[in-house]
């Protein structure tokens, strides 16, 4: 191993300790999750790396209502693509690593801008989902949903011949009110709060962070890049959430 990695593992182990002292005598963690959170399950984020343009489009491009009015089939086709990659992808050691420490914390909730569903396969219980699933499809006319296909000619029609569309929150839209307002409310109440592979810069899922901050929780970042959100962070842990949770973990299992 090379000197500076071995200094960035010390830096980490000292950051778990801390980290891991303030989550035992938490009463309630949240944890907010973005796109980096599935970057070792092999999915792409969508700043920077391979994952940033698909046939020549942006996501934020691809990702929105509009588009979807424009060109239905080429949008189907690009989720088409991810719910395929999403379906094969596996949890990593971070979504492990949550799922653990949920079990050996007493309230604590996943708060995901992810639409992969990777925390839920990993056996997190309590996640929100805040912008919906790429598992799901919905019926643009009547509302119905059922599982996304994963073959077959698309766009795909509902059984009433509407459209189907990706069960998720586009650019330029609302999120759904209940969900919201569950995200919000844990956030509010949260005394520890964690933001992990997030670059924080879509909102309103990164207000969160300030909700939270405000409402007097103890803040950590773990991402290995800064974000708009670290400036705000009582702790920042530049470390892979893959290599980082493992180890929270462990501090907190010796520990309880
Ligand atoms: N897997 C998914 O479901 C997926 C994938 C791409 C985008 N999205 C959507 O795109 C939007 C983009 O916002 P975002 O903030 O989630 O993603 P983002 O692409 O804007 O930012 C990703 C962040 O993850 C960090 N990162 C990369 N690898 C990491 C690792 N191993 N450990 C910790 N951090 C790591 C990067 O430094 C960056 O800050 C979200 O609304 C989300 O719904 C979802
Ligand atoms: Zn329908």
């Amino acid at each position: 191993m090379k000197r500076s990695n071995t200094a960035a593992r010390d830096a980490w182990a000292n950051e778990a300790r801390e980290l891991g002292h303030r989550l035992t005598s938490a009463v309630s963690v949240v944890v907010l999750t973005g796109a980096g959170m599935s970057a070792e399950s092999g999915l792409p984020t969508f700043r920077g790396g391979s994952g940033a343009l698909w046939n020549d489009q942006r996501p934020e491009d691809l990702a929105t209502p509009q588009a979807f009015d424009r060109d239905p089939k080429l949008v189907s086709t690009w989720y088409r693509e991810r719910r395929v990659r999403a379906a094969a992808a596996r949890p990593n050691a971070g979504h492990r690593a949550l799922e653990r420490l949920a079990k050996s914390l007493g309230s604590f909730t996943i708060v995901t801008q992810n639409v992969d569903g990777l925390h839920a396969e990993a056996g997190s219980a309590d996640v929100v989902e805040l912008h919906g699933s790429i598992r799901w499809s919905r019926c643009i006319a009547c509302g119905d949903r059922k599982r996304g296909s994963l073959d077959g000619p698309l766009p795909d029609l509902c059984a009433c011949g509407g459209l189907m569309r990706p069960d998720v929150v586009w650019f330029g839209e609302a999120l759904s009110p209940p969900v919201w307002e569950r995200a919000e409310g844990s956030a509010r109440e949260a005394s520890v709060f964690i933001v992990a592979g997030t670059s924080a810069a879509v909102y309103p899922a990164a207000g969160l962070v300030h909700i939270a901050k405000h409402a007097g929780a103890f803040v950590a970042e773990v991402n290995p890049e800064p974000t708009e959100a670290s400036a705000i962070c009582d702790l920042v842990v530049r470390a892979p959430v893959g290599a980082f949770f493992p180890e929270l973990l462990a501090v907190v299992q010796q520990r309880s």
